[in-house]
């Protein structure tokens, strides 16, 4: 009797059950409420309809993000694709304008005269600027690229640990680079707010093109003044993304962060670019110009070649015509060329000293 009434109950319980589910079938579709209805629920989810969470980290209201996957893809898509022919194109390219014009050479030949160009303080904002830029680029580079470059090559895990510690590199030596930067801009800024000098270097291709052909310029030139004005522009807008992405949430959203890291991306390949051309053209690309950043000193012909009203102003002579660099008279006195008869004695009031004659 006992078992015959657990049976009735049991089967009441089941057909109630199958009632209910049966209900909850036929409620009309809610994504928010009915969990059941899984293609309207995912659906929602994937437009990145936000839930309510009761944990402090209210993002997790999110559960599909789907920008982030635009994000990827453009990352991993077109900027990895086209940052990589944009940095190969300027190689190409300062490779093909280096086999038909050659290291540009001091055509007076070496003077045994040198000029003093920049101080200490000058060089050492540069090179901490110079080296700091080097290391976020490559480690940058490699948080980009690595994974198909360098992996394949050293392995998984010993991609894993670079990339780790690449990584916090990254993060540290970017207050070192932006405090670079602001040296500079207090070092250089008045001598590369722009001159008439500069639109008649730009006519005539700041004479890189042709040899014999010398446009006056000042301390910098047009061509060094865009590249003064691109690591402003480049590293404040590289700074403030970077800044954005270091301390996660505390200005942008996730979707803004995920624009701030493609705009960081895309400043980085161009600077990284236009820098490969500025190493170019102070290593191997014209003779006498690293020394300017080396020991600061330069040779005297260098500077009228390519710096003629710079060393006409610190030398207080007449400005040169832009026809013969090296024609310039010291103000009020012989009107012989001003390297023809070296002094051991400097007009500059930068000092300028004699040197061993290189050949
Ligand atoms: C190995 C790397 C580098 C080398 C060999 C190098 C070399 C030079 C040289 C020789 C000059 C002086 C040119 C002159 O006397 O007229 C110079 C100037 C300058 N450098 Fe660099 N540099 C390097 C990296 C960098 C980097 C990474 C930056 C910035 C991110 C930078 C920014 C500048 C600026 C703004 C100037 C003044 C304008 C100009 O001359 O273009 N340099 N550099």
């Amino acid at each position: 009797m006992k078992t015959r009434i657990v049976s009735i109950v049991l089967a009441l319980l089941l057909t109630l059950g199958g009632v209910g589910s049966t209900a909850a079938q036929q409620a009309p579709a809610d994504p928010g409420r009915d969990v059941s209805n899984n293609a309207e629920m995912w659906r929602g989810a994937r437009r990145g309809i936000e839930g309510y969470v009761s944990i402090p980290n209210k993002q997790a209201g999110v559960l599909v993000q789907s920008e982030g996957e635009n994000w990827r893809n453009w990352r991993n898509g077109p900027i990895s694709t086209y940052g990589i022919w944009l940095l190969l194109g300027i190689i190409i390219l300062l490779a093909v304008f280096f086999a038909i014009r050659g290291r540009i050479r001091v055509e007076a030949g070496p003077s045994p005269r040198r000029i003093k160009r920049f101080g200490v303080i000058e060089r050492f904002s540069h090179w901490l600027t110079a080296v700091t830029f080097i290391l976020l680029g490559l480690t940058g580079l490699n948080m980009l690229y690595g994974r198909y470059v360098l992996r394949p090559l050293i392995g998984a895990d010993a991609f894993s640990t670079l990339t780790a510690w690449g990584k916090y590199l990254h993060n540290y030596i970017s207050f070192a680079f932006v405090l670079g930067v602001l040296l500079l801009v207090i070092l250089w800024l008045r001598q590369n707010l722009p001159t008439r000098a500069d639109l008649i270097w730009l006519a005539r291709g700041g004479g890189l093109f042709s040899k014999g052909s010398h446009p006056p310029a000042h301390k910098f030139n047009a061509g060094q003044k865009l590249v003064f004005w691109g690591v402003v522009f480049f590293g404040l807008a590289i700074s403030v993304s970077g800044f954005l992405l270091m301390f996660p949430f505390t200005v942008a959203d996730l979707h803004q962060m995920q624009l701030t890291q493609l705009g960081h991306d895309i400043v980085a390949l161009f600077f990284i670019a236009m820098i490969i051309a500025h190493i170019y053209i102070g290593t191997i690309g014209m003779e006498g110009a690293f020394e300017a950043m080396n020991s600061g000193l330069v040779d005297e012909n260098w500077a009228r070649e390519h710096h003629s009203l710079w060393v006409a102003e610190i030398k207080g002579e007449t400005p040169p015509s832009d026809r013969d660099p090296h024609g310039s008279a010291p103000a009020g006195g012989a009107t012989r060329p001003a390297w023809s008869a070296p002094s051991p004695v400097s007009s500059s009031p930068l000092s300028s000293s004699p040197a061993p004659r290189r050949r």
